[in-house]
């Protein structure tokens, strides 16, 4: 499903498996955590009796969604907020499914405004929330070198972090903190250059792990995960996808505690984890898109999508 307004687009990613797991919901709302432009919430929409409430940090995708479905009259209520606070967001009870499709839009992407892409000279912005937060340049300019080679080791495994650090914290320390997305991607370029057989460009890694850091976007999943289970009906259903290996991680490893597999190392007197029986898991292994989405929309290429069930 592609949505649409004038300007922007983004294609609906694994969105009939979505739909699926929705309809197995019992309850009569869904929650969209990420609303977006709206595409999943609009074959929800379309597809269903339920009410949604669409939740999205980014006041731009709010408006578009809303124009989008305005529709659906009040079948469907935006709020514009963090999914971290889906708890204090959404006021609605009875809810039959949460959903989340993580990450940026391509509307976000696009937008060269946001400094989200390397490919579009803009300032080095990228919160997705642009009212609150600090910018990708007030990051990098406030972080230390070895703050700054720990975020794009860990959030965008970067092996070459150090030596891009050494270089941005140079460039702090000579009192030319980097502004813009140009001056960041040709910084990268320059300190490690582009491999031979490399099908991404060099700093590819670089944004993906500044976004991540940002946004603080895997400590807010780690809380919204089981927050949205609290807000589920029993017999409600959680569908998450992911596009990284950090927060395939992250989901998989919160659906296994929340099913009350324990973590904790084996020689400890009693469980320290929180494991707890409260969910079933539905997806033994992650659904991937079919190789015609993955074909028709590259984007939907490293997609995994996951659920789970509330018991009681
Ligand atoms: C991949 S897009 C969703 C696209 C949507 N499913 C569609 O088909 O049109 C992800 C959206 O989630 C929003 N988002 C990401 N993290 C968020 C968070 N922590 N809280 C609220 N919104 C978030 C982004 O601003 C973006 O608009």
């Amino acid at each position: 499903m592609q949505s649409s307004s004038a300007e922007f687009t983004h294609q609906t990613v694994l969105c009939d498996e979505v739909l699926e797991f929705v309809r197995n919901g019992i309850g009569s709302v869904a929650i969209d955590a990420t609303l977006g432009l709206g595409g999943h919430s609009e074959a929800i929409l379309a597809g269903t009796d339920l009410k949604v409430v669409g939740i999205d940090q980014d006041a731009a995708a709010i408006k578009l969604a809303k124009e989008r479905l305005a529709r659906f009259g009040d079948r469907f209520r935006a709020v514009n907020a963090n999914f971290g606070e889906i708890g204090r967001a959404v006021v609605e009870n009875d809810i039959a499914a949460v959903i989340a499709d993580l990450g940026v839009s391509s509307m976000q992407l696009d937008d060269a405004s946001r400094g989200f892409s390397f490919r579009a000279p803009a300032p080095l912005d990228m919160r997705m929330d642009k009212d609150s937060g600090i910018t990708a340049a007030e990051l990098l300019e406030t972080s230390t070198e070895a703050e700054i080679a720990d975020i794009l080791y860990y959030y965008g495994e970067e092996r070459r972090s150090r030596k891009i650090a050494r270089w941005i914290a140079e460039k702090n320390a000579a009192g030319e903190p980097l502004r813009t997305t140009e001056e960041l991607a040709s910084l990268v370029e320059r300190a490690i250059g582009k491999k031979p057989g490399d099908k991404i460009h060099p700093a590819t890694r670089t944004f993906q792990a500044i976004r991540i850091a940002v946004n603080r976007e895997l400590d807010v999943l780690k809380e919204f995960i089981p927050a949205a289970i609290e807000k589920l009906n029993s017999g409600g259903v959680l569908a998450v996808i992911s596009f990284h290996s950090l927060e395939d991680r992250i989901v998989k490893q919160a659906f296994q505690r929340l099913s009350g597999k324990c973590s904790c190392p084996p020689r400890l007197p009693k469980c320290l984890c929180g494991a707890e029986k409260k969910v079933v898991i539905l997806t033994k292994k992650p659904i991937l898109p079919s190789e015609a989405e993955q074909e028709q929309n590259p984007r939907s290429r490293s997609a995994k999508l996951r659920a789970c069930k509330r018991l009681d």
